[in-house]
């Protein structure tokens, strides 16, 4: 509804942006690279961090980059995930139909494992995300991934993604044989200032608008705001970009952006 008045192709600040467009910062590189790291050596990985700060996308980012002739990236998302349909996603997406009762579909997928990676060199990569919620039950079950590593050489790297309450969670006694079992923790930090920046700036580049929308004073309240997190970044930048539009402002200042917080978004 903006776009025309801005001159842009695409809309920025949405969740359908491409990978190839969105902004690497330090953190999330080195997230990446040890993502990988788990991938080769077929780790167990966790990554936590708080709500809206880009860890499904940047795992969207790591599977999207992944060596597919090598890696066969497994992706669960689902807050009221069941062992049994965390075996049924997992089968299906190797191409199987599940078993009913859960022993015969873990073998199945221990089988399909061991097919996969020794009739196509496909080593899977099982990421479940929001496994903060993840309920004591389904964390057990996932001992039963872990365990499969009894072998000398692991059939698969885990990755786990939730939000912080995870790591919290992984801290309970209850849970200690899964917490000993990870190998490599990753945190997801909130973006600084200059990151917000950046991040505005990359979005409005990719947009196609070819100028600078937002003045400096107006990223640092939309920085102050946020606190970083992309998801209200993307919030805030919209609301501004529609006010902005309806009122006929072609930059965005940060008078412009407090209004548009304190009457829309507090
Ligand atoms: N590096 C990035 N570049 C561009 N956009 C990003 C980036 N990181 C996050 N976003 C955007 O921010 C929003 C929130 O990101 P995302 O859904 O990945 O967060 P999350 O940490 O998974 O949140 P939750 O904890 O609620 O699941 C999305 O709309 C996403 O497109
Ligand atoms: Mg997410």
């Amino acid at each position: 509804m903006y776009e025309s008045f801005y001159g842009m192709s695409a809309t920025p600040f949405t969740r359908a942006t491409p990978v190839s467009e969105l902004l690497g910062t330090h953190a999330s590189e080195e997230i990446l690279s040890r993502l990988g790291y788990a991938a080769e050596q077929q780790l167990f990985a966790v990554v936590t961090g708080e709500c809206g700060t880009g860890k499904t996308t940047l795992i969207r980012k790591f599977t999207e980059n992944l060596d597919h002739s090598r890696f066969k990236p497994l992706y669960l998302a689902d807050s009221k995930l069941t062992p049994r349909h965390f075996y049924k996603g997992l089968l299906e997406q190797m191409g199987c139909e599940s078993k009913f009762y859960r022993g015969d579909a873990k073998r199945l997928l221990h089988q399909q494992v061991e097919l996969m990676k020794g009739m196509h060199q496909l080593s899977p990569v099982v990421i479940v995300d929001e496994a903060h919620l993840l309920d004591r039950e389904m964390l057990e079950e996932l001992r039963f991934l872990l365990n499969f590593r009894m072998d000398a050489e692991s059939p698969m790297a885990l990755v786990l993604v939730g939000q912080s309450e995870l790591q919290d969670r992984l801290r309970l006694q209850t849970f200690a044989a899964i917490r000993q079992r990870i190998d490599l923790q990753c945190r997801m930090p909130h973006f600084d200032r200059s990151e917000t920046g950046g991040y505005m700036e990359r979005q409005i580049e990719y947009s196609g608008a070819g100028r600078d929308l937002f003045t400096a004073a107006a990223v640092d309240e939309i920085h102050n705001w946020s606190g970083g997190a992309a998801r209200l970044i993307n919030k805030a930048a919209t609301h501004c970009l529609i006010f902005g539009s309806g009122q006929g402002h072609r930059v965005i200042d940060d008078h412009m952006v407090r209004q548009v917080i304190d009457g829309e978004l507090n």
